[in-house]
Protein backbone atom coordinates (compact mmCIF):
# COMPACT_ATOMS: atom_id res chain seq x y z
CA UNK A 1 0.00 0.00 0.00
CA UNK A 2 1.33 3.21 -1.01
CA UNK A 3 -0.28 5.85 1.56
CA UNK A 4 0.36 9.48 1.70
CA UNK A 5 3.86 10.95 2.98
CA UNK A 6 2.45 13.13 5.50
CA UNK A 7 5.91 15.15 6.08
CA UNK A 8 6.09 15.76 2.54
CA UNK A 9 3.11 17.11 1.50
CA UNK A 10 0.31 17.96 4.59
CA UNK A 11 -3.10 16.55 3.90
CA UNK A 12 -6.70 18.05 3.64
CA UNK A 13 -8.74 16.34 6.46
CA UNK A 14 -12.36 16.08 4.88
CA UNK A 15 -14.64 14.23 7.41
CA UNK A 16 -18.63 12.75 7.84
CA UNK A 17 -20.59 10.47 9.24
CA UNK A 18 -20.54 8.08 6.81
CA UNK A 19 -19.94 8.33 2.72
CA UNK A 20 -21.64 11.72 1.87
CA UNK A 21 -18.58 13.62 2.36
CA UNK A 22 -16.94 11.77 -0.55
CA UNK A 23 -19.82 14.47 -2.14
CA UNK A 24 -16.87 17.29 -1.06
CA UNK A 25 -13.77 15.01 -1.63
CA UNK A 26 -15.15 13.67 -5.36
CA UNK A 27 -15.21 17.60 -5.84
CA UNK A 28 -12.21 18.70 -4.43
CA UNK A 29 -10.05 15.72 -6.33
CA UNK A 30 -11.36 17.39 -9.28
CA UNK A 31 -10.61 21.17 -8.66
CA UNK A 32 -6.88 20.21 -6.67
CA UNK A 33 -5.70 17.02 -8.06
CA UNK A 34 -2.27 17.80 -6.37
CA UNK A 35 -3.44 17.90 -2.69
CA UNK A 36 -3.13 15.22 -0.57
CA UNK A 37 -6.49 13.83 1.25
CA UNK A 38 -7.25 12.04 4.40
CA UNK A 39 -10.83 11.54 4.68
CA UNK A 40 -12.76 10.40 7.53
CA UNK A 41 -16.11 8.69 7.60
CA UNK A 42 -17.54 7.67 11.11
CA UNK A 43 -19.53 4.56 9.62
CA UNK A 44 -20.29 3.12 13.04
CA UNK A 45 -22.09 6.00 14.16
CA UNK A 46 -23.68 6.95 10.90
CA UNK A 47 -26.21 8.82 11.36
CA UNK A 48 -25.76 11.62 13.30
CA UNK A 49 -28.75 13.89 11.89
CA UNK A 50 -30.94 12.11 14.19
CA UNK A 51 -28.97 12.32 17.29
CA UNK A 52 -28.25 15.23 19.85
CA UNK A 53 -26.78 18.52 19.77
CA UNK A 54 -24.70 17.01 22.38
CA UNK A 55 -23.65 14.19 20.80
CA UNK A 56 -22.98 15.78 17.45
CA UNK A 57 -20.70 18.45 18.93
CA UNK A 58 -18.92 15.50 21.32
CA UNK A 59 -18.20 13.48 17.45
CA UNK A 60 -17.14 16.46 15.66
CA UNK A 61 -14.40 17.19 18.70
CA UNK A 62 -13.36 13.65 17.99
CA UNK A 63 -13.20 13.66 14.69
CA UNK A 64 -11.62 16.88 14.13
CA UNK A 65 -9.13 15.86 16.69
CA UNK A 66 -8.28 12.35 14.61
CA UNK A 67 -7.44 14.84 11.24
CA UNK A 68 -5.28 17.28 13.31
CA UNK A 69 -3.20 14.25 14.76
CA UNK A 70 -2.80 13.30 10.91
CA UNK A 71 -1.59 16.41 10.23
CA UNK A 72 -4.14 17.60 8.51
CA UNK A 73 -3.55 21.62 7.43
CA UNK A 74 -7.10 22.27 7.12
CA UNK A 75 -9.81 20.22 7.89
CA UNK A 76 -13.26 20.13 5.73
CA UNK A 77 -16.52 18.99 7.88
CA UNK A 78 -18.00 17.48 5.28
CA UNK A 79 -21.31 16.98 6.83
CA UNK A 80 -24.09 19.86 6.66
CA UNK A 81 -24.80 18.43 9.85
CA UNK A 82 -21.96 19.03 12.11
CA UNK A 83 -21.50 22.14 9.68
CA UNK A 84 -24.67 23.20 11.34
CA UNK A 85 -23.18 23.57 14.91
CA UNK A 86 -19.63 24.34 13.90
CA UNK A 87 -20.08 27.71 15.21
CA UNK A 88 -20.37 25.82 18.62
CA UNK A 89 -18.04 22.72 18.00
CA UNK A 90 -14.93 23.17 20.23
CA UNK A 91 -12.52 24.54 17.73
CA UNK A 92 -8.69 22.91 17.76
CA UNK A 93 -6.69 26.44 17.44
CA UNK A 94 -3.99 24.37 15.07
CA UNK A 95 -6.38 24.30 12.18
CA UNK A 96 -8.88 26.10 10.59
CA UNK A 97 -12.21 23.55 9.79
CA UNK A 98 -14.29 24.95 7.36
CA UNK A 99 -18.07 24.04 6.84
CA UNK A 100 -20.24 23.54 3.95
CA UNK A 101 -23.48 25.78 5.16
CA UNK A 102 -21.80 29.50 4.12
CA UNK A 103 -20.88 28.23 0.41
CA UNK A 104 -23.89 26.54 -0.27
CA UNK A 105 -26.01 29.56 1.13
CA UNK A 106 -23.76 31.88 -0.83
CA UNK A 107 -24.70 29.99 -4.06
CA UNK A 108 -28.08 29.73 -3.26
CA UNK A 109 -28.67 33.36 -2.68
CA UNK A 110 -26.66 34.15 -6.10
CA UNK A 111 -29.06 31.70 -7.74
CA UNK A 112 -32.83 32.32 -6.59
CA UNK A 113 -34.70 34.39 -8.61
CA UNK A 114 -37.62 34.81 -6.34
CA UNK A 115 -35.84 34.46 -3.01
CA UNK A 116 -37.45 31.35 -2.16
CA UNK A 117 -34.68 29.00 -1.23
CA UNK A 118 -35.68 25.38 -0.30
CA UNK A 119 -33.61 23.25 2.05
CA UNK A 120 -33.24 19.34 2.27
CA UNK A 121 -31.01 18.91 5.37
CA UNK A 122 -31.07 16.71 8.41
CA UNK A 123 -33.46 16.92 10.83
CA UNK A 124 -30.27 18.21 13.20
CA UNK A 125 -29.42 20.27 10.56
CA UNK A 126 -33.32 21.71 10.09
CA UNK A 127 -33.58 22.48 14.15
CA UNK A 128 -30.07 24.03 14.56
CA UNK A 129 -31.73 27.11 11.72
CA UNK A 130 -28.10 27.63 10.92
CA UNK A 131 -29.37 27.69 6.68
CA UNK A 132 -32.02 30.20 7.45
CA UNK A 133 -29.50 32.15 9.40
CA UNK A 134 -26.47 32.55 7.06
CA UNK A 135 -28.93 32.86 4.20
CA UNK A 136 -31.07 36.01 5.71
CA UNK A 137 -27.31 37.07 6.57
CA UNK A 138 -26.89 37.75 2.97
CA UNK A 139 -30.00 38.43 2.26
CA UNK A 140 -32.77 39.33 4.42
CA UNK A 141 -35.32 39.33 1.81
CA UNK A 142 -35.21 35.46 1.13
CA UNK A 143 -37.66 33.13 2.27
CA UNK A 144 -36.32 30.06 2.98
CA UNK A 145 -38.41 26.80 3.68
CA UNK A 146 -36.41 24.08 5.88
CA UNK A 147 -37.20 20.30 5.69
CA UNK A 148 -35.39 17.06 7.50
CA UNK A 149 -35.67 14.23 5.29
CA UNK A 150 -34.53 11.36 7.72
CA UNK A 151 -35.15 8.62 4.84
CA UNK A 152 -32.51 9.53 2.81
CA UNK A 153 -28.94 8.64 4.73
CA UNK A 154 -29.61 5.16 5.56
CA UNK A 155 -30.39 4.21 2.07
CA UNK A 156 -27.73 6.00 0.96
CA UNK A 157 -25.23 4.43 3.20
CA UNK A 158 -26.86 0.83 1.86
CA UNK A 159 -25.30 2.26 -1.61
CA UNK A 160 -28.77 2.29 -3.07
CA UNK A 161 -28.87 4.97 -5.19
CA UNK A 162 -30.08 3.56 -8.09
CA UNK A 163 -32.32 6.32 -10.09
CA UNK A 164 -34.95 3.00 -10.58
CA UNK A 165 -34.96 2.26 -7.19
CA UNK A 166 -38.95 2.45 -6.00
CA UNK A 167 -37.68 2.86 -1.88
CA UNK A 168 -35.16 6.02 -3.30
CA UNK A 169 -37.49 7.56 -5.77
CA UNK A 170 -40.50 7.77 -3.41
CA UNK A 171 -38.73 8.93 -0.27
CA UNK A 172 -37.26 11.96 -2.54
CA UNK A 173 -40.91 12.51 -4.06
CA UNK A 174 -42.32 12.92 -0.12
CA UNK A 175 -39.64 15.94 0.55
CA UNK A 176 -39.45 17.55 -2.90
CA UNK A 177 -43.13 17.52 -3.54
CA UNK A 178 -43.48 19.68 0.46
CA UNK A 179 -40.69 22.05 -0.71
CA UNK A 180 -42.86 22.77 -4.51
CA UNK A 181 -45.71 23.64 -2.89
CA UNK A 182 -44.10 26.45 -1.57
CA UNK A 183 -43.22 28.11 -5.35
CA UNK A 184 -39.32 28.02 -4.51
CA UNK A 185 -37.43 28.11 -6.91
CA UNK A 186 -34.11 26.89 -5.48
CA UNK A 187 -32.80 23.49 -3.40
CA UNK A 188 -29.93 23.32 -1.38
CA UNK A 189 -28.55 19.71 -1.07
CA UNK A 190 -28.36 20.23 2.72
CA UNK A 191 -26.72 17.42 3.59
CA UNK A 192 -23.72 16.12 1.87
CA UNK A 193 -24.88 12.64 1.06
CA UNK A 194 -27.52 14.49 -1.17
CA UNK A 195 -25.27 15.25 -3.79
CA UNK A 196 -24.66 11.33 -4.53
CA UNK A 197 -28.33 11.22 -5.84
CA UNK A 198 -28.40 14.75 -6.91
CA UNK A 199 -30.12 13.19 -10.34
CA UNK A 200 -32.93 11.43 -8.39
CA UNK A 201 -33.83 14.55 -6.64
CA UNK A 202 -33.39 16.62 -9.68
CA UNK A 203 -36.06 14.63 -12.10
CA UNK A 204 -38.40 14.34 -9.07
CA UNK A 205 -37.89 18.75 -8.83
CA UNK A 206 -37.58 19.39 -12.53
CA UNK A 207 -36.27 21.34 -14.48
CA UNK A 208 -36.73 24.77 -13.95
CA UNK A 209 -35.03 24.16 -10.14
CA UNK A 210 -32.15 25.07 -9.43
CA UNK A 211 -30.13 22.56 -7.17
CA UNK A 212 -27.21 23.89 -5.55
CA UNK A 213 -24.79 21.07 -4.55
CA UNK A 214 -23.18 21.29 -1.04
CA UNK A 215 -20.43 19.26 -2.56
CA UNK A 216 -18.81 20.80 -5.28
CA UNK A 217 -19.79 24.55 -3.89
CA UNK A 218 -17.74 23.66 -0.86
CA UNK A 219 -15.01 22.37 -2.95
CA UNK A 220 -14.73 25.72 -5.06
CA UNK A 221 -14.80 27.73 -1.40
CA UNK A 222 -11.93 25.42 0.59
CA UNK A 223 -9.91 26.34 -3.28
CA UNK A 224 -10.27 29.90 -2.76
CA UNK A 225 -9.50 29.48 1.01
CA UNK A 226 -6.01 27.70 0.41
CA UNK A 227 -5.13 29.81 -2.30
CA UNK A 228 -5.60 33.05 -0.47
CA UNK A 229 -4.13 31.62 2.66
CA UNK A 230 -1.20 30.19 0.94
CA UNK A 231 -1.85 26.57 2.35
CA UNK A 232 -1.85 25.02 -1.29
CA UNK A 233 0.51 22.55 -1.87
CA UNK A 234 3.29 23.57 -4.49
CA UNK A 235 3.71 19.73 -4.56
CA UNK A 236 2.79 19.03 -9.03
CA UNK A 237 2.65 15.29 -8.44
CA UNK A 238 -0.91 14.12 -8.36
CA UNK A 239 -1.96 13.92 -4.41
CA UNK A 240 -3.27 10.29 -3.27
CA UNK A 241 -5.89 9.90 -0.79
CA UNK A 242 -6.00 7.92 2.51
CA UNK A 243 -8.95 6.36 4.32
CA UNK A 244 -10.26 6.03 7.64
CA UNK A 245 -13.53 4.69 8.50
CA UNK A 246 -14.77 3.57 11.96
CA UNK A 247 -17.30 1.14 10.83
CA UNK A 248 -17.10 -1.90 8.14
CA UNK A 249 -14.25 -1.43 5.76
CA UNK A 250 -15.43 -3.83 3.09
CA UNK A 251 -18.87 -1.74 2.80
CA UNK A 252 -17.22 1.17 2.43
CA UNK A 253 -14.96 0.00 0.06
CA UNK A 254 -18.00 -0.80 -1.95
CA UNK A 255 -19.96 2.70 -1.68
CA UNK A 256 -16.34 4.55 -2.07
CA UNK A 257 -16.32 2.61 -5.62
CA UNK A 258 -19.87 3.33 -6.32
CA UNK A 259 -19.17 7.06 -5.63
CA UNK A 260 -15.75 7.94 -6.59
CA UNK A 261 -15.63 5.93 -9.51
CA UNK A 262 -12.39 4.11 -8.36
CA UNK A 263 -11.15 1.11 -6.25
CA UNK A 264 -10.16 2.84 -3.10
CA UNK A 265 -10.04 -0.60 -1.08
CA UNK A 266 -6.25 -0.90 -0.13
CA UNK A 267 -6.15 2.43 0.77
CA UNK A 268 -9.14 2.30 3.66
CA UNK A 269 -8.27 1.79 7.66
CA UNK A 270 -10.00 0.88 10.54
CA UNK A 271 -9.53 3.32 13.29
CA UNK A 272 -11.16 3.64 17.10
CA UNK A 273 -12.62 6.98 16.67
CA UNK A 274 -13.79 6.83 20.52
CA UNK A 275 -10.70 6.60 21.68
CA UNK A 276 -10.48 10.41 20.46
CA UNK A 277 -9.81 12.47 22.84
N1 LIG B 1 -23.74 13.84 5.39
C1 LIG B 1 -24.31 14.36 6.55
C2 LIG B 1 -24.79 15.74 6.49
O1 LIG B 1 -24.34 16.43 5.61
C3 LIG B 1 -24.67 13.47 7.64
C4 LIG B 1 -26.00 12.87 7.64
C5 LIG B 1 -26.24 12.03 8.85
O2 LIG B 1 -25.30 11.40 9.34
O3 LIG B 1 -27.39 12.02 9.31
O4 LIG B 1 -25.59 16.20 7.25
Amino acid sequence: MDSIDYNFCSPIGVFDSGVGGLSVLKALRNILKNENYIYFGDTKRVPYGVKSKETILEYAKQDINFLVSKKCKIVVAACGTVSSYLNVVPKNSSVDVIGVIVPTCKAAVNSTKNKKIGVMCTEAAAKSGAYKAEINKIDSSCQIFTIGCPKLVPIIERGNIDEESEELVLAVKEYVNILLSQNIDTIILGCTHYPLIKDVIKKSSGKDISIIDSGEETAKFVKEYIEKTNLNTKNNKLGKCDFFVSGCKNQFSCNARLFLNEDMSDFVNKVNIEDEK
